[in-house]
């Protein structure tokens, strides 16, 4: 896949959609996360520091996989890192690269999708997903991709919500029912919005990491703190309802 013409059919539903993400939310707050000095986690924003899941990246080469307005490529970069964003909606990469003029820190973006990564092999010592590829992106296309970008030893770390939060999901956000049986996860077509996501059952997606080469070391299940407040972009959980069980989980992996 060279052009957006030739992107798998679900991308440009999912594309529109972070198209007006970011005119709505993703945008505007794109400049306060990137002013962040604290690398957190997910919705209730865990310190890294509490998790200590990426360690050291002081001169790591790093591609973030759906990096939208690559925040989180900013925290990196500014610990030393050298990242490089990849991602198909341009108007994701147009407040990243606004931002990068504004504040003095410039890395590559790169726009495409994380299925077909026009990027060479075995480049990167880290792969990383804070719900880009690991929610939009066919998991038997872009995890393929992450470990053929990877070195031997690098490593695989991503963000996704937590399997019993997708089973729970409806149109309103988060309850306390089963919204769906475990095979539907997938694929979830919204019927609201027409996006599509892929929330994978674990123990396939343990599999899909082993054939391709990627050792799962760590599946860390992220509850709410104390404290977290419900998010004001991502209101579809609650912290009652993250504190009795998992919203989302971090998948740490390591190339072999
Ligand atoms: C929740 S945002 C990512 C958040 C990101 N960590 C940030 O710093 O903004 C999800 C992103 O995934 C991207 N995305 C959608 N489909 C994708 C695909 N097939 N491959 C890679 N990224 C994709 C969207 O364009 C969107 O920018």
């Amino acid at each position: 896949m060279s052009s957006s013409d030739e992107y798998p059919e679900y991308v440009a539903q999912n594309v529109a959609v972070w198209t007006k993400a970011n005119a709505e939310h993703t945008g505007p707050n794109a400049r306060g996360a990137w002013a962040q000095d604290e690398i957190t986690w997910g919705v209730f924003e865990i310190p890294e520091r509490d998790l200590d899941v990426l360690g050291d990246v002081d001169g790591l080469d790093v591609v973030e996989l759906g990096c939208g307005t690559a925040y989180f490529s900013a925290w990196l970069a500014k610990r030393g890192a050298r990242p490089v964003g990849v991602d198909p909606t341009p108007a994701q990469l147009a407040t990243a690269r606004e931002l990068q003029r504004e504040l003095g820190l410039e890395f590559p973006l790169v726009e495409g999708v994380a299925e077909s990564v026009p990027l060479p092999d075995a480049s990167f010592d880290l792969a990383l997903s804070e719900y880009g590829a690991s929610i939009w992106a066919d998991p038997n296309r872009w995890i393929p991709e992450a470990s053929r970008l990877l070195r031997p030893h690098g490593r695989l770390v991503f963000l996704r919500n937590g399997t019993i939060s997708m089973l729970c999901m409806d149109l309103d956000g988060v309850t306390e029912q089963l919204q769906r049986s475990y095979p539907e996860l997938r694929r979830i077509e919204w019927p609201d919005t027409k996006e599509v996501e892929f929330h994978t059952p674990a123990g396939e997606l343990i599999d899909l990491l082993r054939a391709n080469g990627l050792e799962l070391e760590r599946l860390v299940e992220l509850y709410a703190p104390e404290g977290a407040k419900t998010h004001e972009s991502y209101s579809y959980v609650t912290p009652e309802w993250a504190r009795k069980w998992p919203a989302e989980e971090l998948w740490v992996a390591r190339r072999r």
